[in-house]
């Protein structure tokens, strides 16, 4: 059974030793492992039950090492990784290479992220690699915010759980590349796509099914509860039968008698994305035979939040 606590010293050498180790992040929780040694990979798809062709991000805390692990890092990447790291926002650049390709699933470009969190920063810091580290979910489920829904399902397969709490963003970063000097939006996630356009222009978003470059339309469940999923209106949500349970966006006018939750009382997108994989996981595990939801308005997060949605229903 895993560990759960605060200790960094205890997480770093747990790393350095080739296991895997849990991690906070302002996004999801990752597992992590060491990304320069090959076993240590392998060993977080294992774990995971991750195909091989889906590559994997590195974390890491400075500017500064980027550059250790990556060709090319200027223009437009530079310029959102100064305006938004560390945060929710993960660069797709081309890779030295130090980088193993069971990292990058073969790709000549690996996925980079600083992740906003005062634990991992500083575990990063006393690292001297870099940590590969996907959500701490099993293949195709709910990504986990918080250390217990992390012990829920990969407890008994990890050695640590570096406990810091729920994560503040709640949804997976926004991935970031550049195809033909155009910003393009591989996977939408915690940064909205106004922002990242605020620095570099328009960017253009590529469909979901796209953001597995190898296997395009392959993982079409994704983010998927157990029970059975759907995206009704908010009018079918208020006339669903009694043992289905409801995912509310905002507070509806009538409450039903279903098992409920409601992603923000006020509308505010943010808290939506906060709330968002804590409450599927307790619809998941409630007596519901099956879960509805709707959609949220499409401005900032709100897309983000559909998209994982529609993956959810596998639309
Ligand atoms: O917020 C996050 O990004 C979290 C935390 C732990 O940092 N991590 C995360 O990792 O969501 P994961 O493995 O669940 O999702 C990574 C996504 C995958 O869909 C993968 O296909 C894509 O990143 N990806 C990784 N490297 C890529 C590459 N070289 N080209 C295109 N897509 C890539
Ligand atoms: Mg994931």
């Amino acid at each position: 059974m895993a560990t759960i606590g605060k200790d960094i010293q205890a997480a770093a050498q747990i790393l350095a030793d080739g296991q895997l180790v849990a991690i906070p992040t302002e996004t999801v929780y990752g597992l992590g492992g060491n990304a320069l040694n090959r076993a240590s990979v392998l060993s977080i798809f294992e774990t995971k039950n991750r195909p091989a062709f889906d590559p994997l991000i590195i974390h890491t805390d400075s500017l500064e090492k980027v550059g250790h692990f990556v060709t090319k890092f200027d223009g437009m990447a530079k310029a959102l990784a100064e305006a938004f790291w560390p945060g929710p926002l993960t660069l797709l650049l081309p890779k030295r290479d130090i980088i193993p390709d069971i990292v990058t699933s073969g790709l000549d470009m690996v996925a980079v992220r600083i992740p906003d969190h005062a634990l991992t920063l500083e575990l990063l810091g006393t690292l001297d690699f870099p940590l590969a580290a996907p959500s701490a979910n099993p293949f195709g489920y709910i990504s986990p915010v918080s250390a217990a829904h992390v012990d829920a399902q990969l407890g008994d397969k990890i050695a640590y759980i570096l406990d810091g709490g729920e994560c503040n963003v709640g949804i997976e970063s926004t991935i970031v590349g550049f195809v033909e000097d155009v910003p393009t939006i591989y996977r939408l996630g915690g940064l909205a796509v106004e922002d990242i356009e605020a620095v570099v222009g328009k960017a253009n978003v590529l469909p979901h099914s796209t953001s597995n470059p190898q296997a395009p339309g392959m993982l079409k469940s994704h983010y998927a509860p157990r029970k059975p999923f759907f995206i009704k209106s908010a009018d079918e949500l208020l006339h669903a039968p009694a043992d289905v349970a409801v995912l509310f966006f905002t507070k509806p006018e009538a409450l039903s008698t279903n098992i409920t939750r409601v992603l923000s009382d006020t509308g505010d997108v943010r808290e939506a994305a906060h709330n968002l994989f804590t409450y599927l996981r307790e619809l998941d595990t409630s007596d519901a035979s099956e879960i509805w939801a709707e959609y949220t308005p499409v401005n900032g997060l709100g897309v983000a939040i559909n998209d994982r949605l529609k993956r959810a229903a596998a639309l």
